[in-house]
């Protein structure tokens, strides 16, 4: 049985970006696909390359970039796609949430004028009924006080409240991909749990397909069907989620795992031996390679492709076995059924 084309394909996307006249590898090789409806995590290190992977989807990547390979929204290619076709996928079918929306807000128009404009302008609804679609969504994402919200500026918002009226734009354009770029890293612990619980109540609700991009394996695992995990601009391991901690296979996964503290562990630590490198400055081999308790002399010499197995994809000359054996089903490769 044929599977269905996933909304987004990433195949084999390599990005530079322009240092000093010369091209610089920041994307090295990310293979990545996000199937309609489902929630996939993108975890790794700081400067590893998530929110560049996630900015190519919308061709928003800082000038002069080049990049390689493709990128299939729905079957057309974003890296080729004419000025018309990028400018409706960026208002109709993909939207961006970042961690910061200070950064991402006028802070001298209303929260109602933001809301607004883009059902105004480039939708055609009438400044009355895009109020009323406004308001509504402000209520769904917890904002009860719809009215007064419209009115004030982003300084009059805490960081949350923000956060929830950046949820509410990305909704109002009622997008098929949700492309979330680590929404909650910059909220206090109680304002994160409840702003993924309204990003995953809406998704549920739409069916909305989402890249989640977290340093948090665990939340992660918690809110996403896979899992794939970044490193120096590469995507080295790629998992169902509920697989990640018994049968993750790249060694990487493995200390990004053990770095973590386990409950009942009173917080201690194995530190990753070494710092992350980026992309360009990775050698011929294995970019985790000199970090990586379990290198052999290919490692240095030979980058290692991407290989499927135990339900997931690994890039690693000697993956480690899954602390727990995947449970046969019979089912081929395929071992997790989204929904
Ligand atoms: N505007 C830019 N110009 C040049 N290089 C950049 C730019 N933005 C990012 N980079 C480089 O690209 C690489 C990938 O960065 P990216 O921001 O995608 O990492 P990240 O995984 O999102 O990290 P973080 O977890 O810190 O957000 C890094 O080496 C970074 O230094
Ligand atoms: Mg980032």
């Amino acid at each position: 049985m044929n599977r269905p084309q996933p909304l987004l394909a990433i195949d084999e996307l390599h990005v530079t970006l322009p240092f000093k006249g010369q091209p610089r590898t920041v994307i090295q090789r990310v293979d990545l696909t996000v199937p309609a409806g489902s929630a996939v995590g993108l975890v790794g290190e700081s400067g590893s390359g998530k929110s560049m992977t996630a900015r190519a989807v919308l061709r928003l990547l800082p000038g002069g970039a080049r990049t390689g390979g493709k990128i299939l929204f729905d079957g057309a290619d974003v890296t080729t796609m004419s000025p018309a076709a990028l400018r409706k996928l960026r208002i109709h079918d993909v939207a961006m949430i970042f961690q910061d929306p200070r950064a991402h807000i006028n802070p001298v128009r209303t929260i109602g004028d933001f809301l607004t404009e883009a059902l105004v302008t480039t939708r055609g609804v009438r400044p009355r009924a895009a109020e009323a679609t406004v308001t509504a969504l402000l209520r769904e994402v917890g904002i009860a006080d719809a009215a007064r919200r419209l009115r004030q500026r982003p300084s009059e918002l805490s960081g949350g409240l923000l956060q929830r009226v950046m949820i509410a734009a990305a909704l109002a354009a009622e997008p098929r991909l949700l492309l979330a770029d680590e929404p909650t890293t910059a909220l206090d612990v109680t304002t994160q749990a409840e702003v993924m619980a309204i990003i995953d109540e809406a998704r549920a609700e739409r069916g909305l397909a989402m890249l989640f991009i977290t340093h948090d394996l665990a939340l992660a695992a918690a809110v996403c069907d896979r899992i794939a995990v970044m490193y120096a601009g590469s995507v080295v391991e790629e998992l169902p989620a509920d697989r990640l901690h018994d049968g993750a296979r790249h060694p990487y996964t493995r200390a990004l795992l053990a770095s973590r503290p386990a409950p009942g562990s009173g917080g201690s630590l194995r530190a990753i031996p070494g710092r992350p490198l980026p992309a360009y400055e990775t050698g011929p081999g294995c970019a985790f390679g000199t970090r990586c308790s379990q290198a052999q002399e290919v490692c240095g010499a030979e980058r290692p492709l991407p290989r499927s197995g135990g339900g997931g994809t690994t890039a690693c000359h000697f993956p480690v076995d899954p602390l727990v054996p995947q449970a046969t089903t019979g089912a081929g490769d395929r071992s997790t059924t989204h929904g």
